[in-house]
């Protein structure tokens, strides 16, 4: 990557970056609001904090003294209500906005993206793999399920108004339009050591012909549900969990998405989440009816690894694993 698109006009640093996703224009909205919201309230309470100085300076003589008891409190419950009013809309409307980009909502094209020191690793759905770049179709939905190897990074793309932390052990998500093609400036938000300033890279929008060339061009030919299968042959967990071995594992055809009982008595959907946690921390939740015999493979089992063994779980069907040999 060289430096000089540090001065390229379309991705140099500004203060108000060009809006190049469909949520854009709403961050930007919320901001001017809180911005204009907080500039006057400052203006109000300096101005009476500045006229009551005057007026009530040192040496200057009353009449009478109304003291809170005449007045009463119809004003600061007032002032107090309306303030409460106020911020509560402002936090709906951010909620709002919020839950728009960060909820884990489906797309049309779910991206793996793993932080680790210090680069972005990327798995388009195809199995395509990129480092310190991800290319997006343009205009149509797009979900990035982040994580990180190490420790905490953050994920941040100012011109699509993104930031979402990638930690480790966890799956956060973003989920956007990106709606003008360009190139875009990508950022590591969150201290993460030595070469944290380094860590960067850039979002490539492309119209989705062009990124269906693009990916034509540079993919595999390996989903990442193919891989995840070889995987799950090669780290062993079929023995287990599919062959006709001494150790008796859940079955895993249909999993995700189901609900699945658990030994203490409680009930939990098999989503990314639960699948990792089965993985990296089987000790965390034991299926009712099973011993607790799975070993960890934290540590043992790169992120990356992992994402594409969830791949191949979801792509099972109930009764996929009758119709083939194990
Ligand atoms: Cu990764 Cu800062």
């Amino acid at each position: 990557m060289s430096e000089d698109y540090l001065s390229d006009p379309n991705i140099g640093l500004r203060l108000i970056p060009e809006q190049a996703s469909r949520h854009a224009e709403g961050v930007d909205m919320l901001y001017f609001a809180l911005l204009g919201f907080s500039a006057l309230l400052v203006t109000v309470l300096v101005g009476l904090v500045v006229t009551f100085g005057f007026r009530y300076r040192a040496g200057k003589t009353f009449r009478r003294r109304v003291t809170a008891s005449h007045v009463g409190h119809r004003v600061e419950v007032g002032f107090a209500l309306s303030l409460g009013v106020v911020f509560m809309a402002l936090f709906a409307w951010a909620g709002k906005l919020y839950l728009n980009v960060y909820a884990n909502t489906p797309a049309q094209a779910t991206l793996n993206v793993v932080a680790k020191q210090w680069m972005w690793k990327v798995q388009h759905p195809d199995g395509t793999r990129e480092i310190n770049t991800l290319h997006v179709p343009a205009n149509q939905s797009v979900r990035l399920r982040i994580t990180s190897q190490d420790v905490i990074h953050s994920f941040s793309v100012p011109a699509l108004r993104l930031k979402r932390d990638a930690v480790p052990g966890l799956y956060t998500s973003v989920t956007f339009v990106a709606d003008k093609p360009g190139e875009y400036r990508l950022f590591c938000a969150e201290y993460c050591g030595t070469d944290h300033s380094r860590m960067r890279g850039k979002m490539v929008v492309m119209a989705p012909s062009d990124y269906q060339n693009w990916l034509t061009r540079n993919g595999t030919g390996t989903t990442p549900a193919a891989a995840g299968k070889a995987l799950f042959r090669s780290y062993g967990c079929s023995g287990c969990h599919m062959g006709e071995s001494s150790v008796r594992a859940p079955s895993l055809d249909g999993v995700y998405g189901r609900s699945v009982a658990l030994a203490n008595g409680g009930i939990i959907i098999a989503d990314e989440a639960y699948l990792r946690d089965s993985i990296m921390r089987p000790q965390k939740h034991i299926v009712a009816g099973y011993q607790p015999v799975m070993p960890s493979f934290s540590g043992q089992i790169s992120e990356s690894d992992v994402l594409q063994i969830i791949a191949y779980l979801q792509s099972l069907k109930p009764g996929d694993w009758r119709t083939e040999a194990p």
